[in-house]
């Protein structure tokens, strides 16, 4: 009962990893073994101390190409989730594509392995643009916050905003023709205010969305987070509309 205890109290604090490969019982050993080191201690001379969206917004816009702008929020120290999270979740797929889908935060898999969508959302998210005949190869996968929230918390509004600028100049230097959000937090993260409805009124609904660097406004469509549709089977019908849509509109702006 004990140990179920303290089990739970591990899953309530989102512990959902083992630092150990093998279980040891500490009662025995001698001295206590050393923490494995998830990652090498950053030097002091690394990037400089940024602190708001303004900063991120000042870096993202000197990036001229996708590669600059990772190698510069792979520097970017303002984000506090980085200090938690393994790496950073760039994006997937083509650097040219015509569609975006928009997520909201690596989940433990992505923190891992440093690809966006590809644990079991993700292959939910495949069989769904399999379904409309695309893979990820010909779309771009990006995340609203690319750095893993502890215990896969939702991320806040300020760790949305800091991380803005960056989805932004990621979507300017794409340029696509359409963007489709996966979730509550990537429709409020891209929509702001016109978001406040909630996702069950606002998905399926074409939206339009200005981006600095863009001549002209994207039209975005809202839709459910593949994860909430693995919770939710029902409202998978809702979704299949979502998805056609979103092929009606790929076809009509080619
Ligand atoms: N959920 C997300 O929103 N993004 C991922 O990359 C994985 C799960």
């Amino acid at each position: 009962m004990e140990l179920l205890e303290a089990l739970r109290l591990q899953w309530e604090w989102g512990a959902d990893e083992a630092l150990l490969d093998a279980p040891q019982i500490r009662a025995h050993a001698a001295a206590p073994a050393p923490l494995p080191q998830r990652r090498p201690p950053r030097p002091a001379t690394a990037a400089p101390l940024l602190a708001g969206p303004e900063d991120a917004a000042r870096l993202a816009a000197g990036c001229d190409s996708l590669e600059a702008l990772e190698e510069a929020m792979r520097g970017f120290a303002g984000c506090a989730l980085r200090e938690t999270a393994t790496q950073l979740v760039f994006a997937d797929g083509a650097p040219d594509a015509r569609l975006i889908l928009i997520g909201e935060a690596p989940g433990a898999e992505e923190d891992r392995i440093g690809r966006p969508f590809v644990g079991a959302a993700g292959q939910l998210l495949d069989k769904m643009l399999g379904s409309i005949g695309l893979d990820r190869t010909q779309v771009r996968i990006i995340n609203a916050v690319p750095w893993r929230p502890p215990g896969n918390r939702t991320p806040t509004e300020s760790e949305i905003a800091l991380c803005l600028p960056f989805l932004h100049r990621q979507i300017a230097l794409i340029a696509p023709s359409l963007l489709f959000t996966l979730g509550a937090v990537a429709a409020k993260a891209m929509l702001g205010p016109q978001a406040q409805a909630g996702i069950t009124r606002l998905r399926g609904k074409w939206q339009q969305v200005s981006i600095e660097g863009l001549p002209a406004p994207l039209r975005l469509l809202p839709s459910y987070h593949p994860a909430y549709l693995l919770r939710t089977p029902i409202a998978k019908r809702a979704a299949w509309h979502d998805l056609l849509s979103l092929r009606d509109q790929l076809q009509t702006h080619n």
